[in-house]
């Protein structure tokens, strides 16, 4: 019984090895592909920012940092980690991304990482983004990035799999949508994350967890090569492709 606790611990703590495997080289590209391309490191504000891990990153460059979110408890949780990290640079608050609660033109850079796929209508969000921003600020914008089949196929799964998503987004979505909301698009980089199936649909409810992974594991061929599906030992591995897009305020 203790032995095969054990081998479990072990297979958790290799799964949370890779998550945090993904996040840094993800945090890795931000700091050193998306960070320099910035003329002004005043004020930043970095929408849906979850456990903070980029504005952590934008804290060891920004003068200030306003970090929001609709959920509290992630507010806390980032609270605590900034606190632990002696990072002082950082103001948090509970906001709606389609309602911000600032004055026009007061932020340099705004982000919007990994939190576009929640949002119930993105144009609104990036209406406001463009509000809030300074003349010629940048806005970098951060998600999943699938083809129209796949997308389409995925998100069902996705919509049970967690209460709070909403859509995905295919390249020409991303274009179109900052391009209608005046941003014009200075640079894309795009690169690709690992991710189990098993730890993906973990984040379900348990007693749908293997319903999920099934319905997973049927879709159609094409979407698994597109997501490079293998299996590695006992596990299925899929590679997701990230689209990392920095727009500028042009007017
Ligand atoms: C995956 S996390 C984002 C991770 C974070 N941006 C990072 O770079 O590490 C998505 C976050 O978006 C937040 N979110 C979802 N809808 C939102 C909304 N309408 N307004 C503000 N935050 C929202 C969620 O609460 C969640 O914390």
């Amino acid at each position: 019984m203790r032995k095969k606790e054990s081998k479990r611990e072990k297979h958790v703590e290799k799964k949370f090895q890779e998550r945090e495997k993904a996040l840094r080289k993800a945090s890795e590209i931000f700091e050193q592909k998306v960070i320099p391309w910035f003329s002004n490191y005043n004020a930043a504000l970095d929408i849906g920012t979850g456990s903070a891990y980029t504005a952590f990153t934008l804290a060891k460059h920004f003068k200030k940092v306003v970090s929001i979110d609709s959920e509290s408890k992630c507010l806390k949780t980032a609270k605590i980690k900034a606190a632990d990290k002696n990072i002082e640079n950082i103001q948090f608050f509970q906001m709606d991304a389609h309602k911000l609660n600032f004055s026009d033109k007061s932020f340099d850079v705004v982000i919007c990482r990994a939190a576009i796929h929640h949002f119930d209508d993105a144009n609104k969000v990036l209406a406001e983004v463009y509000r809030v921003l300074k003349k010629e600020g940048f806005f970098v914008l951060m998600d999943f990035c699938f083809s129209k089949k796949t997308k389409d196929a995925l998100a069902p799964l996705s919509r049970i799999r967690e209460d709070g998503f909403r859509s995905y987004y295919n390249f020409h979505d991303y274009c179109d949508i900052l391009e209608n909301n005046d941003f014009s698009i200075e640079v894309i980089y795009t690169y690709t994350l690992p991710r189990d199936i098993q730890e993906w649909a973990a984040v379900a409810p348990e007693n749908i967890q293997e319903r999920i992974i099934n319905a997973f594991l049927s879709l159609d061929g094409s979407i698994h090569k597109e997501l490079r599906l293998h299996k590695e030992g006992d596990q299925y591995i899929i590679s997701y492709r990230i689209m990392e897009i920095i727009s500028k305020k042009w007017r």
